[in-house]
């Protein structure tokens, strides 16, 4: 490592107040090892196969040098964990009994050891590893004993570390191709496996052509990597995972590409078009594999019952799944919908639920019901199109549904029509694009099967946000009674009462966390803590609350599971396993004292350049929502608390913290809302965190429709919401001077964390008391304070702590 690397990284370790050695056992519960693998496993899409997998008891040479450095996990705070072990994929292969060609294992072995990367620094992490350079007569006479190759391919990408339209990153590196020429040149029978987090260009593939017999896409899967490729190769596994994401053809396919990226702001002008309902609707032919797609060693046939109730509004599939080959396996199944044009236009497939199998043994069958409300499909009238502005509606006209195994093949099994258009639910105006920032957005226009790409007006502010928020200040709570939060935790006194005897002081430091990271309220390498940072709220009883990230697990200086990334749990479209999974791991927080994993990570796919993507879990609304309520139920099923994360539109990394995403509310609510409204409804988490980023013109952190109107009133949501760590001074637009901290409190963004003295805000100095006088009441502190302390009323873990 350079001197330079060495310097940049210690100021890194110095700013988050994390380093030193990395304490405690480095034992892992043995449930929670196998359920990780399992879950990794369940996330591994098998793209392509001739027949070479799995593979038999013949030998079989290795090549690539991700084999000893394989990427287990993407970088930043939803990768940082402390593993006690990472096995790579010649770890595994070897492990589950798989013959490697001694030469080629022996040779990647000395060149590794010859060849150690550098690992880099915050933001400047390596995002492929140099390829070994490989002789062309290792690789003949390899091909002479083993009657298989496999080739592997890795590539990282993370927080602050964007994927790049480069070799090494999206594109493959001259050396992985030399290496790939090689092998296929001399081997009958290539597979492939791409070790990474991101999608990444596969138009490689239509040049080898059946060269390369098969191809694994390994999502990143944590500590147990290795062994759960090395499950799927061998066949002790059947590969079960699905896309998450379409695969393009190009990145320019992408229909974001075009505004991906940019530093001030960035135009959804793609609009509700992301991923497969773009590509369904405009550019079926881009696709190299589409959403949902993935193989398997056996055959299924599906046939179902379609039920339409409209009177009760629901429609229900009843699926029978036939194993019709020979070895036991998993199905997912998928139900899309293609609605009326209308006025609104539609995608052409919209994915309205899933289920994934049991394991159905070689010639028997297993049922899934899938049952539909028809609420939960209707369309955002932002602009009043239909004549219903800011309501959802299911518009007059034919609605067909599909079942199958993705996006492209599922067939039409049922079908019914509304005479006239519905409206679903009157909802209010939520951060709507702003008439100076107005942009347009697409819609298909002509007829289905031949749309072209249309444009229009994006639908702009028609509500007055201060008169909203005029007429909603709470009132203040008022007491002279002394007492403790014991008292309320026995259930002698309520909340508000309690609220209402803390001083001005006690009530803003509930309103933001203990000033730094690594707090010393809580175990070494925590995040922040908040709720009873100072001795006074202690000694009424108030607990700290310890906070830790993160989706691929606990970063802590202590070792913790390295979990499957966010993309490789939703790919198994497993929900069960997943919230197995986190339900052990909310054990894992017991045992190490911390009481709120900053996790699931949740935004969707909006680009495949964005460096979080493998924290997150798909271009797709339902996937994400669902996967994440699963995470959740498993985390707070141990008394401990989740929290969903980044509270919206975090949809790219660079410049991350001032970005604006301007978004139709129609996109909003469709889509980038819609994933968390999902998880909240269906798993009810006791935190959320809000994004860097502002959404139309409002950082997420200072946005009082999103914090309070959507999410406390439509939703009725009654968890508390923390920021991400560290925001921006501004000023409100629309009170003067209630700005910065009583912004943000204003818009019930409870707690800032860490807290204090910042990289983004400079200092901590903008106390929200500041603005009392400029119209900020103490109610509205009130507030935030009460749902800091509701929360640690619901989290079992902190509720025991009160004094
Ligand atoms: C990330 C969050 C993370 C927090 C604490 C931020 O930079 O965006 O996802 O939870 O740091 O580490």
């Amino acid at each position: 490592m350079s001197a330079f690397s060495k310097i940049v990284r210690l100021f890194f370790r110095l700013a988050q107040n994390i380093g030193g050695e990395v304490a405690g056992e480095k034992n892992i519960a043995p449930e929670l090892a196998s359920c990780a693998r399992e879950l990794a496993a369940e996330g591994i899409v098998l793209l392509k196969n001739d027949g070479a997998l799995p593979i038999g008891d013949d030998e079989v040479a290795l090549f690539g040098r991700v084999q000893q450095d394989y990427f287990c996990v993407g970088y930043g705070s939803g990768g940082d964990v402390k593993a006690p072990y990472k096995v790579n994929l010649v770890q595994g292969l070897k492990g589950v009994g798989i013959k490697l060609n001694p030469e080629v294992d022996k040779y990647y072995r000395d060149w590794c050891a010859s060849n150690i990367p550098d690992e880099g620094f915050w933001g400047h992490w390596p995002m492929c590893f140099e390829e070994a350079p490989i002789a062309d007569e290792l690789v003949r006479k390899a091909s002479q004993s083993a009657k298989t190759a496999i080739a592997v391919i890795g590539r990282a990408a993370g927080e602050d570390r964007e994927q790049k339209l480069e070799k090494g990153s999206f594109y493959l590196t001259d050396g992985e191709i030399e290496m790939l020429d090689k092998v296929t040149k001399a081997f009958d029978k290539v597979v492939l496996v791409i070790d990474a987090g991101n999608i990444i260009d596969l138009s490689f593939l239509e040049g080898y052509g059946d060269k390369i017999s098969a191809v694994l896409y390994a999502f990143q899967g944590g500590m147990e990597s290795g062994n759960a490729v090395a499950d799927v190769i061998s066949g002790r596994v059947n590969p079960s995972g699905r896309l998450t994401d379409t695969i393009a053809r190009t990145y320019s396919d992408y229909p974001s590409s075009e505004n991906f990226g940019n530093k001030k702001f960035n135009n959804y002008c793609e609009d509700i078009y992301v991923g497969y309902r773009y590509f369904e609707t405009f550019a079926r032919e881009c696709v190299l594999f589409p959403f949902g797609y993935g193989l398997s060693y056996t055959d299924f046939a599906t046939s179902c019952v379609f039920d339409c109730d409209l009177e009760n509004k629901r429609f229900e599939v009843e699926a029978t799944i036939v194993n019709t080959g020979k070895r036991a396996g998993k199905e997912v199944v998928q139900v899309y919908v293609e609605m009326p044009q209308g006025r609104l236009g539609k995608p052409l497939r919209s994915l309205v639920g899933f289920k994934k199998t049991a394991l159905i043994g070689a010639g028997e069958a297993d049922n899934a019901t899938i049952s539909v409300a028809l609420a939960d499909i209707a369309s955002y009238d932002d602009g009043g199109l239909t004549g219903n502005p800011s309501c959802f509606v299911l518009e007059q006209g034919e609605y067909r549904v599909y079942v199958g195994s993705n996006a492209r093949e599922a067939q039409l099994v049922g079908k019914f029509s509304l005479d006239e258009t519905i409206v679903v639910k009157e909802a209010e105006e939520i951060c709507p694009p702003d008439k100076k920032h107005a942009f347009e957005v697409l819609y298909p226009k002509g007829e289905s099967g031949e749309f072209t790409k249309g444009y229009r007006p994006v639908a702009t502010r028609t509500s007055d946000l201060r008169e909203r928020i005029e007429a909603r200040l709470p009132s203040a709570l008022v007491s002279r009674v002394k007492m403790s939060f014991g008292e309320v935790r026995r259930g002698e006194r309520t909340l508000s009462e309690f609220v209402a005897t803390l001083s001005d002081e006690d009530l803003e430091s509930l309103t933001h966390g203990d000033l730094k990271m690594n707090s010393p309220l809580g175990a070494i390498g925590n995040a922040g803590a908040f709720g009873g940072i100072t001795e006074q709220l202690r000694k009424k009883g108030v607990p700290p609350v310890t906070v830790t990230d993160g989706p691929s697990g606990i970063r802590l200086n202590s070792y913790a599971s390295l979990l499957p990334s966010g993309t490789a749990i939703a790919s198994s479209f497993n929900e069960e396993l997943a919230e197995r999974l986190y339900s052990l791991v909310a054990v894992e927080m017991n045992e190490k004292g911390t009481q709120m994993l900053l996790a699931p990570g949740m935004n969707l796919h909006r680009d495949p350049l964005c460096g979080r993507n493998f924290e997150y879990f798909s271009e797709d609304p339902l996937v994400s929502g669902k996967i994440a309520a699963a995470v959740v139920r498993g985390v707070q099923s141990g008394g401990v608390s989740a929290c969903p994360k980044h509270f919206a539109c975090n949809n790219q990394e660079t410049a991350r913290a001032k970005n604006d995403s301007r978004v139709s509310e129609r996109a909003l609510r469709e889509l980038y809302f819609k994933s968390f409204e999902i998880c909240i409804k269906e798993s009810k988490p006791l935190c959320i965190m809000t994004s860097y980023n502002k959404i139309n013109g409002v950082y997420s952190y200072h946005n009082y429709d999103l914090a309070t109107t959507l999410l406390r009133k439509e939703w009725g949501y009654e968890g508390l919401v923390i920021t991400d760590w560290w925001t921006k001074r501004a000023k409100n637009p629309n009170f003067k001077g209630v700005d910065d901290n009583a912004y943000r409190i204003r818009a019930q963004v409870d707690v800032l964390m860490p807290g204090g003295g910042s990289r983004l805000s400079g200092k901590y100095s903008h106390s929200a008391r500041l603005a009392y006088g400029k119209g900020f009441k103490r109610s509205e502190l009130q507030r935030s304070a009460e749902n800091t302390l509701r929360f640690i009323l619901n989290c079992k873990a902190t509720k025991d702590k009160i004094g």
